[in-house]
């Protein structure tokens, strides 16, 4: 409209906001699908971001895992911590993810490239409720999950739901479960259909998605055409205050069946 116009907001960005029922969307050009370097922009971007947004003192930023986030990790820079004590704690326990995407892993490189700290989660998922409920009750465990739910920053990424199940391992019981059921996005561990409802749930300590709507800044970090259904999956569920940070790539397929 005019007044977005007057004040310099691209057009592409609301309108893409709009489609997806969020607030925010911010796009970098190219499609990361056939270009690695787009993440890299996008990694710059969400620093940028966050440099502006975030508030002076302490901010708890909880970050999920996956090769986006990694490649987010490593493009924060020094300056976010100017006047910030910033604290990176992991959004969720593990979810049988190479150590290197891992959440815990992605905190601990936040906390080295801005100079921050960071807490570590150590709790195995494939575990049964009734094996890992008292394990919610050692101090060390505790802590960190008492701060994940102090957290005023989450930094996430969506999935496509066929890809996250086989890097995953999940049975092929459960990959068929997620076929039967049409699943298209992963996020948080809930698996979801195109018109965003959950049909598969990993069990997990840790965030969920109902608690974004109390965190101040929640970004969601995902792009290339290959992601748009899952992004457009997910957007269903997402809180009115999250951040989309994606590429032309991503952007232009959601905008093309809107
Ligand atoms: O839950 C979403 C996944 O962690 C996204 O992983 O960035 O490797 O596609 P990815």
């Amino acid at each position: 409209d005019l007044m977005s116009d007057l004040l310099g907001f691209p057009k592409k960005e609301r309108r893409l906001a709009d489609v997806l029922g969020i607030d925010h969307v911010l796009i970098v050009s190219g499609d990361c699908d056939s270009q690695p370097r787009v993440l890299e922009s996008m990694g710059q971007l969400l620093n940028k971001t966050l440099a502006v947004l975030l508030p002076d003192g302490e901010n708890i930023i909880a970050a999920m895992g996956g090769t986006t986030m990694a490649v987010m990790a490593k493009e924060l820079t020094p300056a976010l911590a100017k006047q910030r004590d910033l604290l990176f704690v992991p959004a969720r326990g593990g979810v049988g993810e190479l150590v290197d995407i891992q959440a815990n892993a992605i905190c601990s490189e936040m906390a080295k490239q801005t100079g921050g700290r960071h807490r570590s989660l150590y709790v195995p998922e494939d575990i049964s409720e009734r094996t890992y409920q008292p394990l919610l009750q050692e101090p060390s465990i505790k802590s960190v999950l008492d701060l994940i739910g102090q957290a005023n920053v989450v930094i996430h990424s969506i999935g496509e739901a066929m890809t996250m199940a086989q890097r995953r391992n999940m049975s092929a019981e459960i990959i068929g479960e997620l076929q039967e059921k049409q699943a298209v996005a992963e996020a948080f561990g809930d698996f979801f259909d195109e018109s965003g409802q959950v049909v598969y749930k990993i069990p997990r300590i840790g965030l969920q998605i109902p608690d974004l709507t109390e965190v101040p800044y929640v970004f969601a970090i995902a792009a290339g055409q290959n992601k748009a259904k899952a992004i457009r999956a997910y957007m269903h569920n997402a809180p009115q205050q999250t951040w989309l940070i994606t590429d032309e790539g991503a952007a232009n397929s959601l905008l093309k069946g809107a």
